[in-house]
């Protein structure tokens, strides 16, 4: 019997192909750079599924040229890269791979937090550069994390995640989200529901986890950090356009903000040139889940969604639940 035509768009591991293969006649992309949207519209034309990373769009477009496409499985929890409308559209399953990168995400948020308030970076390439001349008592001082106050937006399991290795570090936490947590989680966890702007104007580092949509594109622009602490730290290791890049340089410059570290920028595999100039800020190429194990959990994920859809089984992380018949 003839195997079903899938695509993998890029790089993957070879042990999440191997896994595709023994299902699916396989078309891979070898490569670790995107391929074009002709190109990718062009090699899915015979394909009934693929496995997207996220740099991979899935639009209209797409969805119009591929009329054979059942499924794309994104390796990642975020699928702002994928108009879900479009897929439901057109009856394509979307999937994700949510819940194996909260810790891994939750540690790198730390790190990029302890790295920022720490001067750890700048520190670092000062010594390689051969600068140090020996222990000095005012050099790279930078700010105390224990006992301060942690502003988490958006508390799902990421921000949970956060908040727990913050408990470690005697810091008052509070947070904000669209929807107040469960008061067993707030209990557990020691967190204080605020509003954004009383969490923006109290807190000494805040992190980001909130998922990128219209409501949530410049989360963070000029009002907002007026709100803020000059010693205050910002964290991203969510998307970059929920931060207004542009303001976030202006602020830093300005002095309303003490540092910054991010894992994720405006307009991907840009970034603002003078966050580049700023010795304040950590910055990291989007690498929060990248762990040996996260990130093949996350692949093989993918191909268990991608195998579960096109075996007439309900994916296990659908994301538009409307075009499987029972919802
Ligand atoms: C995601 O999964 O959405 C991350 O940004 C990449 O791991």
């Amino acid at each position: 019997m003839t195997k079903p035509k899938v695509l993998i768009s890029q790089k993957i591991f070879d042990e999440a192909v191997a896994l595709v293969r023994e299902h699916f006649d396989v078309d891979w992309n070898e490569s670790e750079v995107p391929l074009p949207a002709p190109d990718l519209i062009r090699r899915l034309q015979d394909k009934k599924g693929a496995i997207i990373l996220l740099t991979d769009r899935i639009d209209e477009a797409l969805l119009a040229g591929c009329p054979g496409l059942k499924i794309v499985s994104n390796v990642a929890v975020g699928y702002n890269n994928i108009d879900i409308d479009a897929c439901t559209k057109h009856g394509v399953m979307a999937t994700n791979t949510p819940g194996v990168l909260d810790d891994t995400t939750a540690d790198f948020t730390w790190a990029l937090l302890l790295a920022a308030a720490r001067r750890l970076v700048e520190a670092n390439l000062f010594l390689r550069s051969r600068q140090w001349k020996g222990w000095q008592l005012m050099e790279f001082l930078g700010w105390d994390v224990h006992h301060k106050v942690l502003g988490i937006c958006g508390l799902g399991r990421i921000g949970q995640g956060v908040a727990r290795r913050a408990q470690g570090f005697d810091m008052k936490i509070l947070y904000s989200d669209v929807k107040r947590a469960d008061p067993t989680v707030e209990k557990t966890l020691g967190a204080e529901f605020v509003d954004k702007q009383t969490l923006l104007s109290r807190s000494d580092f805040v992190t980001l986890h909130v998922p990128l949509h219209p409501e949530t594109t410049h989360y963070l622009s000029h009002p907002e950090f007026a709100l803020m602490k000059s010693t205050a730290i910002l964290v991203n290791a969510s998307r970059g356009p929920v931060v207004d890049e542009r303001a976030l340089v202006r602020a830093l410059r300005e002095g309303k903000l003490a540092g910054a570290g991010l894992d994720v920028y405006e307009r991907e595999p840009e970034v603002e040139p003078e966050l580049m100039e700023l010795k304040n800020v950590v910055l990291a190429p989007h690498i929060a889940s990248a762990s040996q194990e996260t990130r093949l959990r996350m692949a093989t994920m993918a191909a268990e969604n991608l195998i579960a859809g096109l075996s007439g089984r309900r994916p296990p992380n659908l994301v538009n639940a409307d075009v499987w018949p029972q919802g």
